[in-house]
Parts: C-alpha cells; sequence; structure tokens
C-alpha cells in the first residue's frame, strides 16, 4: 500500500468525503488504525498526559515525540503520519523551529502540527517553504492552557471568532495544508471550514469540519477521568478494540459522529 499524502487529504476534502483522524503513540495501535481505514494518525503531544500521566502538554520533549513517532511509522504503512511539534520547539524562532521539525520528519512524520495563528504564521512559511507541510491548530490551544486561564471553549464572542478566522486565513497563506479547530460553537466552525480552501479538522468543533479528530484511549475510553463533552465512547456495543476503530471512521465517513451533544 502507498502511504496518503496532503495531496490525498485535499483529495478527500474536494471529493467530500470526511477526513478520519486519531490520535496514535505506538506501533499496535498503529496497526489498528491503518487496517480499520483511519487516513491520518496524528503523534499528538496528548500522549504526556494519556501515556506519561503528566496534567498538561507542556513537559513532552522533542525527544519523547521522536521516540513515538518512530514507533508509529513502523507500525503503520498507509496512514499520514502528522506529529506534534512539543511546547518549546518551535515558538522562539523560525529556525529552531525547522531544526526541530528536521528530527521529526527524519523519525517519520509526513507533516508537523504546531499551535497558534498570525503569531506562528512567519513560522508556517519557513517550514513550508522548507519542504515541511505544515497543520495548524487554533481554537483551544493546550499548551497556551496557563495564558488561556484553563481548558475551555474559544471564539465564543465576537472578537474572539474574528480572531479565529484571522488566525485560520494567515496559516493557510502561510503555506499549511491543514488545520485542526478545537472546541469552538458549531456556527464558528462551519464559518471557519467554508472560509478555507484546506481542510480543517474538528475536535469539539462539530460536523461541519472537513474531517475529524479525537485521541484514541478518549474514544476507547481507556483514559480515566471526566471526558470532555465532544468524547464519544467508540466501545459502546463494539466486540474489539478494532471494531470500535472501524465503527469510528464509518461514523465520520458517514456524518453520525459527532452529534449535536458532542458540540459547543
Ligand atoms: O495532542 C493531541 O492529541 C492533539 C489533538 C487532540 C488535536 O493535538
Ligand atoms: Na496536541
Amino acid at each position: 500500500t502507498r502511504r496518503l499524502t496532503i495531496t490525498d487529504m485535499a483529495k478527500l476534502k474536494a471529493a467530500g468525503e470526511k477526513i478520519a483522524m486519531l490520535t496514535c503513540y505506538d506501533a499496535s495501535f498503529a496497526r489498528l488504525c491503518d487496517n480499520a481505514g483511519v487516513d491520518t494518525v496524528l503523534v499528538g503531544d496528548s500522549l504526556g498526559m494519556v501515556v506519561q500521566g503528566h496534567d498538561s502538554t507542556l513537559p513532552v520533549t522533542l525527544a519523547d515525540m521522536v521516540y513515538h513517532t518512530a514507533m508509529v511509522a513502523r507500525g503503520c504503512d498507509r496512514p499520514l503520519i502528522i506529529t506534534d511539534m512539543p511546547f518549546g520547539t518551535y515558538q522562539e524562532t523560525p529556525e529552531l523551529a525547522f531544526r526541530n521539525a528536521v528530527q521529526l520528519m527524519a523519525a517519520g512524520a509526513q507533516m508537523v502540527k504546531i499551535e497558534g495563528g498570525e503569531d506562528m504564521a512567519e513560522t508556517v512559511r519557513f517550514l513550508t517553504h522548507r519542504g515541511i507541510p505544515v497543520c495548524g491548530h487554533i481554537g483551544l490551544t493546550p499548551q497556551s492552557v496557563h495564558q488561556l486561564g484553563g481548558y475551555r471553549v474559544q471564539g465564543k464572542d465576537e472578537a474572539g471568532a474574528a480572531q479565529l478566522k484571522a488566525d485560520a486565513l494567515a496559516i493557510q497563506a502561510a503555506g499549511a495544508s491543514m488545520v485542526v479547530l478545537e472546541a469552538i460553537p458549531q456556527a464558528l466552525a462551519a464559518e471557519v471550514t467554508a472560509l478555507l480552501q484546506i481542510p480543517t479538522i474538528g475536535i469539539g468543533a462539530s460536523v461541519e469540519c472537513s474531517g475529524q479528530v479525537l485521541v484514541l484511549q478518549d474514544m476507547l475510553d481507556i483514559a480515566p477521568g471526566r471526558k470532555a463533552r465532544f468524547v464519544r465512547n467508540f466501545m459502546t456495543g463494539q466486540p474489539s478494540v478494532a471494531a470500535a476503530i472501524a465503527a469510528y471512521v464509518a461514523a465520520v465517513k458517514d456524518c453520525t459522529f459527532p452529534a449535536a451533544e458532542h458540540c459547543y
């Protein structure tokens, strides 16, 4: 099998087919995601919470992301592999971001994801003009949890919504080929998706996006503790993890996930 590329993601959007993304941190889950037809796997820095047991993504290092990316790359053949650049590895200068992104690409990523909008546009441009595809991430950006004052819905007032749209346009103009929208109102997700040419991937951003992502351990109901509103337990009624992942892909493709109860 040929590995999917950013061009395939654009083709899915153009064809009106939803993009199914899940987080993935190791080879065994990567194999299950591949077999279930997941289009793209995200080696998310959420692994800091899910795997490492931290209470935020802030302590995750570049070496951690290199390690997990290599494991995921060995475990799957078809999904596009996207790796999060962790906190502190890209905010300082575009040059530092490039140097660090190179390590993730060498480990097996085909694209890196960075949090931030207008403020990160220069960095997005620097990377994309040097051969590194970039996925943006705007709305609730967990690496800024302390600046945001907690994990809360973003873009709820007029100023916040206007800023989010400006952020989306800025990173698209800088060359990003995809953008994650996290925890924003449904109407705003619809507006941003209509505004952009590149696919939007929602998490807590409604069915209006071009695709969806969830943390794998959340949708398998493995991660302990209270779940966010946008999480659905896909193990319910399924005989296996493989079947649960297949059910997620099917629900994303036929637009039955996310439903109204998962939205803001
Ligand atoms: O780290 C992560 O898992 C993410 C997704 C939830 C978008 O950034
Ligand atoms: Na992340």
